[in-house]
């Protein structure tokens, strides 16, 4: 992302924060940095997170109706959080509405057509079509960076509860029966974005 459009000194706009785990990281090169999120006890998690970081601000909204004026962003980064392809017209209007021109959007989603976590995706989320979605991006002017990261954990115990938590229950069970040693793995990403 940093060598796509670099966020020093400029203003970022973290949309759907979650708990906030990506703000220190920005801010510590940023001018100013918004964490954006609609659900009250991540946005709480968030501002205990950055509480020591002067250059953050956390705000309750969504991506559809950004509290931000026009015009008042360089860089956004949504990462797994509502910008999924087919249906997120109304979060790409505010991307235009709020990102200066110049500006850069970054968006972070599963790759399911790669890697071993690729696949587990694709048995546990069916009617997910990467080429809808690759069309979807392509047609709004949107380019991608494939990239390849991993899960690493340093304990069975953690891996199991993370297969948990992302896939479907009966799909969990299935991989971990078929990955009985592992504490990890590869996993594909698709990075997607564009300059305004
Ligand atoms: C999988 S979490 C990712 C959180 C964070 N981006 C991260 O990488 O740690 C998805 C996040 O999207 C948020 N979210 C859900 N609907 C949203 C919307 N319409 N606009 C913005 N964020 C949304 C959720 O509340 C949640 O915090």
């Amino acid at each position: 992302m940093a060598s796509a459009a670099s966020w020093s000194g400029r203003t970022v706009l973290d949309l759907g924060c979650g708990s906030g785990f990506h703000l220190p990281r920005f801010a510590a090169t940023a001018g100013r940095v918004y964490g954006v999120e609609p659900h009250p006890a991540l946005l709480r998690l968030a501002a205990r997170r950055t509480r020591s970081l002067t250059n953050v601000s956390l705000l309750a909204g969504t991506a559809q109706a950004v509290p931000l004026p026009d015009a008042s962003v360089d860089v956004v980064h949504a990462r797994w959080a509502y910008f999924f392809g087919p249906g997120c017209e109304p979060g790409l209007a505010e991307l235009d509405r709020v990102v200066r021109r110049g500006g850069a959007a970054f968006v972070v989603d599963n790759d399911p057509e790669r890697s071993t976590f690729g696949g587990w995706f694709r048995r546990g989320f069916p009617d997910v079509d990467p080429v809808a979605v690759e069309r979807f991006w392509s047609l709004h002017g949107w380019s991608r960076e494939r990239l390849e990261i991993a899960w690493t954990f340093d304990s069975r115990a953690d891996f199991e509860a993370v297969v948990r938590i992302e896939l479907p229950t009966d799909v969990a069970e299935e991989v971990l029966v078929e990955h009985p040693d592992a504490t990890g793995v590869d996993y594909a990403v698709n990075l997607w974005w564009r300059r305004f």
